[in-house]
């Protein structure tokens, strides 16, 4: 009798994934320290005032101001760009406010989300309509359904799949891995990732441990098969991706918070951390991967010409390119936007790297790397092509 089993099938790599360009969308609102503190006093102020015989009696605790040198020492944060300035500075709103959009209007995630793609696909010269697939990789969903991802592939015109994903600070590297196995598998050959980060809307604007963190912004990766890239793009040598739990980074917004009312709008549905613990915790086991990951690539992360860092804070990453170059990386290096876009989410790194690679030479390698809230850690280290 013959063997009913089916034939083994041994699936067929067939993609050679490339970054074809990136694109970014920046708001034009802009909020500097100076503005940010000066707001966050005027509460604190109007806050002890307001509660000043409870504070004598002892019976609260007066809240402390926060300060701009505080705040460029410890982050490098100088400027944050946002989508609603003047109510996140009104000490009465410290929150951003716009007219709620209907279902026919685009949603903001999605309106962002493709300002950026448009930007990539254009650098590119990408027709829509040859992009297969749409991931909306961010930290803070506007909505669960339908998927940002659906909505933009729609405004875009482009046929095939999106779905939304959300890993955090780490949400575009997971994207440029997801999309690079696309393609590695033959399942599709120009996929874009999306990260429409508009955090003004998670941070807590009153708490003076991280008020100053976050901005918004949007930027757009095009991932595609060499066989159909531009000339001038990016060879992705290798993608490593790590998670290790931790509440250290936490927020616990979410359609369960209506299984216990009481506790609406408390402090922890929006971003909460441990500052300190998560930058002793984090740089070491970056700094870990990224050696680790060159090795298994054979790449000699001396040699790398520069690194598009994550970008929560300036510290962490001067410790982390110190101990992957082997010196005190130079701002050419490992370049920063904490100063003028803050902490973006998973946005940062991308944004580094759009802003600070076309000067580089054909052959040139570098790393794109996020990490974050989960903890989350992604590597994509990169050569130019042209
Ligand atoms: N203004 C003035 N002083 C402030 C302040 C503010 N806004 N916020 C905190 N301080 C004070 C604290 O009260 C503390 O005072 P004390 O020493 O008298 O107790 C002191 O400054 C140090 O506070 P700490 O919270 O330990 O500061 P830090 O040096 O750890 O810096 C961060 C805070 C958030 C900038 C830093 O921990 C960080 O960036 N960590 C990594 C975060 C990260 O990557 N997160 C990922 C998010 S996606």
């Amino acid at each position: 009798m013959q063997n009913s089993s089916p034939e083994k099938v041994t699936p067929v790599l067939t993609g050679n994934p490339v970054i074809s360009a990136t694109g970014l969308f920046t708001p034009e609102d802009s909020i500097t320290n100076e503005e940010l503190v000066e707001s966050f006093n005027a509460y604190v102020e109007r806050f002890n005032t307001a509660h000043a015989v409870a504070i004598a009696a002892g019976e609260i605790e007066p809240l402390a101001p926060s300060s701009v040198e505080f705040i460029e020492k410890a982050s490098g944060i100088k400027a944050r760009h946002v989508m609603s300035k003047a109510p996140i500075l009104d000490p009465d709103i410290m929150a951003p406010r716009w007219e709620a959009r209907s279902n026919e209007e685009f949603s903001m995630m999605a309106e962002i989300g493709v300002a950026a793609a448009r930007q990539a696909l254009e650098r590119a010269g990408r027709d829509p309509g040859d992009v297969d697939a749409v991931l909306c990789a961010a930290s803070n969903m506007e909505r669960p359904y339908p998927a940002m991802a659906i909505e933009i592939q729609q405004a875009l015109g482009i046929d095939g799949f999106g779905f939304d994903m959300n890993v955090a600070c780490s949400s575009a590297t997971f994207g440029i891995q997801t999309a690079a196995d696309y393609i590695r598998s033959g399942n599709a050959k120009s996929v874009l990732v999306v990260s429409p980060e508009i955090t003004s809307g998670h941070l807590n604007w009153r708490d003076r441990d991280s008020h100053f963190i976050f901005g918004d912004v949007a930027t757009a990766v095009l991932v595609e098969d060499a066989a159909i890239a531009p000339a001038k793009h990016w060879d992705i040598l290798g993608t490593k991706l790590k998670t290790v739990f931790s509440n250290n980074i936490r927020n616990n917004f979410g359609f369960l918070n209506r299984a216990h009312p009481e506790s609406a709008g408390t402090a922890d549905k929006l971003f909460v951390q441990e500052g300190r613990k998560v930058f002793k915790e984090v740089v070491p086991m970056v700094a870990q991967m990224i050696v680790d990951e060159a090795a298994r690539l054979g790449i000699d992360p001396q040699a790398l010409r520069r690194l598009w860092l994550h970008q929560a804070n300036a510290g962490m990453n001067r410790l982390i390119s110190h101990r992957v170059l082997g010196h005190e990386a130079t701002d050419d290096e490992s370049p920063t936007v904490l100063d003028t876009y803050g902490n973006t989410s998973s946005a940062g790194s991308i944004i580094a790297f759009h802003l600070n690679s076309d000067d580089l030479s054909a052959g040139d390698t570098g790393l794109i790397c996020s990490f974050g809230a989960g903890y989350s850690a992604g590597t994509v280290f990169v050569r130019k092509a042209a």
